[in-house]
């Protein structure tokens, strides 16, 4: 490896070189970039002495040229960057952002090309992008393919799921490299509006490897703007896996205006996997805060009109069932409710009564407007109209009502993926809003998207929700978008983007059920875009399934479902269950009402993919420590050593644990609540039940 301050002097001189390095910061990291005999731009990473991924082809194919080929390193750039800055919410108060860079200059002649790829290298990992500036001839490209390739050697164990263009909906299969199409081949057919890729050897980022030897690679990618999502192509036999970006329907990746930057290709790296959790890479690579003023900006836990439409299968969306059978009819006031409407206003008044007598600052109403009708016949007819109340939910007394409750009620724009209309009627939606007193929309895209040219992990979409975000920030809106493509970090540079589901979630308790492993892979793989409303709280997990009238069994025992607060951590947590529900269990409860969902920092404490978790973390606004810890279908014990509380202080614990005959399947609701005094010297180790949890509040005293 020629090392870097050499290369820059052998330019300098007019030698010609080949080849440049950088180490990170704490030396575990190398990184080798060169152009190979072909002029393949290429690099390699290895981690304390050992491959991560190695001669890795980089690069990328538009009609009107080709940027992954006949190039020389032309020369570099490195520099060493180490700040700190300070985000408006998440898991810690301060975030280290410490890299060295190498941007990597590649030059081809016949025709020009100029390409620059920009690497960082962590000490938790290493990012980079495609750099274009604007080319002699071509400056207006169709992109068909990216070359990025992870060559990975081993036959790693994974975590993944298909490479689905619409849909991220899925349980992880845990596989290895050679076991991929096996293993995602189950999954084909298995959602009728989404779109998998050809053949069974694609899976989505972010997606988590295991070496055999114990190294956590975790891959995804950062910043995504102007530009498809990322999928990733596994080659079987080599080990490899190579980019596949999203394409549109008539299969073009993106359109890009020069100068263009891609977004970052990353890869967080530890041979322990508590850093995997721990590591704001992502975050780091993301654009700086683009909101001024962000003191609208703020956190909270949400009830909502929601959950009654996932149980039993009575309660619907939609205000009447009369009107589908009258085509043409455009008022609904002269049509009868059909009864089992909960959007009203009476109901939502209930709600907006307990979010107050339990200090839950939101509640979410779906199904209050217009065009749930057409839900049932979506492919035809897909409009809602997102200032048109139905004539059982009375806007202004509900503004007032909530007002005075001190409540923030939670718009819902259901736009059955027609994106397209969405744009057209933002502006009256957002005005609509804040006359009425809302200032937080969870957005949804439910269905084939709307251009039909389009995917929803297309450039066309990644660039409608992007745009969503930003006018939102000028309504001074928090926004929580649904079926929206993969988190990439965007929410530092927006924070008003509070969350994003984009993965399986809670909803499918009622489904047929989330097996515990689940929640203890999504933060090793979708949470490391961003935060998730995965909607935990879930106390009675025994459901009737969703449009079949069968049972569901949701994965989970109810003190599990307190730690979800911890191990899932969103700035905009649910409390997703009944109202009654939550009074027949008043006591667990409190937790709920007392955990904060902003922190000061964060300790990972353990953690292995897929199969447990714990983890303590500090309220931003007070001295309270609150932890909680998951497992998988196995019963184990959780350690919580209390070392990082500040010496000699003492703190009182309320632990809520599974009771002694708890079983996710068997004995969900069983569970104790205790509690004692500790201080930094302590070390609690708590039994948790096959698919169980437990939480602990630590009050300072
Ligand atoms: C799917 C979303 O994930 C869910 O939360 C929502 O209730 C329905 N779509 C209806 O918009
Ligand atoms: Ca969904």
């Amino acid at each position: 490896m020629i090392k870097s301050a050499l290369l820059t002097a052998m330019l300098m001189a007019g030698l010609s070189a080949t080849a440049a390095g950088i180490s990170s910061p704490s030396g575990d990291f190398k990184l080798d970039v060169s152009a190979d005999s072909d002029g393949v731009p290429r690099y390699s990473l290895s981690y304390k002495g050992s491959p991560v991924v190695s001669n890795c082809a980089l690069g990328l194919r538009a009609d009107e040229a080709d940027f992954s080929r006949g190039f020389r390193l032309t020369g570099i750039d490195t520099l060493t960057s180490d700040t700190t800055w300070q985000p408006v919410w998440g898991e810690y108060s301060d975030i280290r952002d410490h890299y060295r860079e190498l941007a990597a200059h590649f030059e081809a002649d016949a025709p020009a090309r100029k390409m620059t790829v920009r690497f960082r290298l962590f000490d938790d990992g290493l990012g980079f992008r495609y750099e274009l500036p604007r080319q002699d001839n071509a400056n207006y490209l169709t992109l068909r393919d990216e070359a990025t390739e992870f060559n990975f050697g081993g036959d790693h164990t994974v975590f993944c799921i298909p490479g689905d263009y619409d849909t991220d909906e899925y349980l992880f299969s845990e596989t290895r490299i050679s076991g991929i199409p096996e293993a995602m081949a189950k999954y084909r057919g298995r959602h009728t509006e989404s779109q998998q890729t050809e053949g069974n050897a694609t899976i989505q980022t972010p997606t988590l490897l295991k070496s055999d030897d114990g190294r956590y690679i975790s891959v995804h990618e950062a910043a995504l703007t102007g530009y498809p999502a990322l999928l990733l192509d596994v080659d079987t036999v080599t080990r490899a896996m190579s980019a596949h970006l999203t394409p549109d329907r008539l299969g073009v990746r993106a359109y890009l205006q020069l100068p263009f930057n891609t977004p970052w290709r990353t890869m967080i790296v530890s041979d322990d996997a508590r850093d995997i959790l721990a590591s704001q890479m992502i975050l780091n690579l993301n654009e700086p805060c683009k909101i001024e003023d962000t003191s609208w900006i703020k956190p909270m836990k949400f009830v909502g009109v929601w959950w009654e439409m996932f149980t039993g299968n009575v309660k619907t969306w939609a205000y009447s069932d009369d009107f589908r059978a009258k085509p043409g009819v455009t008022d609904y006031s002269a049509l009868p409710s059909n009864g089992r409407h909960p959007a009203n206003t009476a109901n939502v008044k209930k709600y907006i009564d307990f979010a107050a007598a339990h200090g839950i600052e939101g509640v979410l109403v779906e199904g209050w407007n217009e065009g749930w009708e057409d839900w049932a016949s979506y492919r035809k007819n897909r409009q809602f109209l997102f200032d048109k109340p139905y004539p059982d939910f009375d806007v202004d007394s509900l503004r007032d009502y909530a007002a005075a409750k001190g409540v923030q009620l939670i718009m819902h724009h259901e736009t059955a993926a027609n994106a397209a209309d969405y744009e057209r009627q933002l502006d009256r939606a957002f005005t609509f809003m804040k006359d009425n007193g809302y200032n937080a929309v969870k957005t949804g895209y439910v269905g084939a998207i709307i251009p039909r040219s389009e995917h929803h992990s297309s450039q066309w979409m990644v660039d409608h929700v992007n745009y969503v975000a930003e006018r939102a920030a000028d309504y001074k809106i928090m926004i929580d978008s649904h079926e929206a493509p993969r988190p990439t970090g965007l929410c530092r540079t927006w924070p008003n983007w509070l969350a994003q589901e984009s993965a399986r979630g809670g909803e499918f308790e009622s489904f047929g059920g989330n097996p515990p492993s689940h929640t203890c892979i999504l933060p090793f793989t979708r949470l490391k875009g961003g935060p998730m409303d995965y909607t935990p709280g879930l106390f009675e997990t025994r459901l009737s399934y969703y449009g079949e009238g069968k049972d569901s069994q949701a994965g989970s025992t109810l003190a599990r479902q307190l730690a979800l607060y911890l191990t899932m951590p969103s700035p905009l947590q649910m409390a997703c269950d009944l109202p009654e529900n939550y009074e027949r269990f008043a006591d667990a409860f409190k937790f709920i009402e007392d955990v904060p969902v902003d922190w000061a920092d964060s300790r990972y404490l353990e953690a292995e993919p897929g199969r447990y978790i714990t983890v303590a973390r500090r309220d931003k606004n007070s001295a309270d420590w609150y932890v909680g810890a998951i497992t998988d279908e196995n019963a184990r014990k959780a350690t919580v050593d209390l070392s990082f509380l500040p010496a000699g202080e003492k703190y009182e614990a309320t632990i809520y644990a599974d009771g002694k005959d708890a079983d996710w399947k068997d004995n969900p609701q069983s569970y104790s609540i205790s509690t004692r005094k500790v201080d930094s010297k302590t070390k609690l180790s708590v039994p948790l039940a096959a698919g169980g949890g437990m939480a602990i509040r630590l009050k300072k005293m």
